[in-house]
């Protein structure tokens, strides 16, 4: 069986330890990884798989060695100015920042949801952004049975979302260190602000789940809105959907058709208090889906609670899945 080689470009970050973390799980065939970084810290030694590897410095030059694949989480800036260099060399980019995800020539992916879209690769695959992709599953599922009208998305997002800088400001209980990251404090707090305003008054983070929803599903003119909200959780977003389908549907059947769709967990037993929880989706790659209830005030409605490790699903396991299906599937 052939052997890969493997990039993995911001190795020392949140979303990039997790790939490590990931790729320990599996036992992909590959033979090399290399792991890359800033200057600061190149020479930092990093343990993996029972070996000491040492980060690299990025530069122009690293993909000279013949890469099959890269796992990028390095920011857009770094994606925009190395995922091509990397593609010009033949090497398969996943890249988990937000630069690509909207170009035409770029598969969105989730492998769950529609994997046959990496036919249209140029070398760059692009993973959505960690609030769109756990609602992808089921919205797909629901999608192909019931055909989706509308979505409301409402998010209560973790502060792991947002980086290292932000983990340490939760942890500034009594607000005497200055704020690394967010504009107000996080701590005993909720921010309707995820990411920049835009001129229309959403927030970029509001319109990629709204774009990379219409990309995903196949369906640019599917009506969505969404309110995103930093909330003081460490980590796994929660999000309330609410979606409006053009036929009617039996809510068993409903329920049934999320059970049946591969990484769903449907964990939903109010008489026992069950119901998804950043503490049960932590550590986890499925998408807990919960609170499962008809919207009376709708023809054919229903509200969703979903829940997903954003880190995990959302960043780093979703690219790690695609490069697995990459290797292990003729498409
Ligand atoms: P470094 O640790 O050297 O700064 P996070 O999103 O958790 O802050 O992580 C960002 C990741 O992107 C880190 O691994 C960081 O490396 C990496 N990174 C930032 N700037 C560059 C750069 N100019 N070249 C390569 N990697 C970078």
């Amino acid at each position: 069986m052939k052997k890969y080689k493997l990039a993995i470009v911001g190795a020392t970050g949140l979303v990039g330890r997790s790939f490590l973390k990931v790729l320990e799980e599996k036992n992909l065939p590959i033979e090399n990884y290399t792991l890359f970084a800033s200057q600061r810290s190149a020479g930092t030694k990093i343990n993996f798989l029972g070996k000491e590897y040492e980060v690299q410095e990025l530069n122009e030059n690293s993909f000279d060695s013949g890469f099959d694949f890269a796992l990028f989480s390095a920011g857009g800036e770094i994606s925009k100015k190395y995922a091509p260099i990397a593609a010009s060399k033949g090497c398969i980019v996943i890249d988990n920042s937000s630069y690509f995800r909207m170009d035409k020539d770029v598969p969105l992916v989730v492998p769950e949801v529609n994997f046959e879209d990496v036919k249209n690769n140029h070398g760059i695959i692009a993973n959505p952004n960690c609030s769109t992709i756990q609602a992808m599953l089921p919205l797909k599922a629901l999608d192909d049975k019931y055909k989706i009208k509308r979505i409301i998305y409402s998010t209560y997002q973790a502060v792991s979302g947002a980086g290292k800088n932000a983990l340490d400001d939760l942890k500034n209980i009594d607000g005497k260190e200055p704020l690394k990251k967010f504009p107000h404090p996080i701590f005993d707090n909720c921010l309707p602000h995820i990411d920049s305003f835009l001129d229309n008054g959403y927030t970029k983070e509001e319109m990629k789940m709204i774009n990379e929803t219409r990309k995903i599903l196949h369906n640019p003119d599917l009506k969505i809105t969404a309110t995103t909200v930093r909330v003081p959780v460490s980590n796994s977003h929660c999000e309330s959907i609410n979606v409006e389908f053009e036929k009617d549907f039996e809510i068993q059947d409903l329920i049934n058709t999320l059970k049946n769709f591969p990484n769903i967990v449907v964990l939903d037993n109010p008489e026992k208090n069950e119901y998804p929880m950043p503490i049960l989706a932590n550590g986890h790659d499925e998408v807990f889906v919960g609170r499962i209830r008809r919207d009376d005030s709708v023809k054919s409605g229903v509200n969703l609670w979903v829940v997903a490790d954003n880190i995990r699903k959302g960043a780093a396991s979703n690219a790690v899945q695609i490069l697995e299906k990459l290797i292990t599937t003729k498409i």
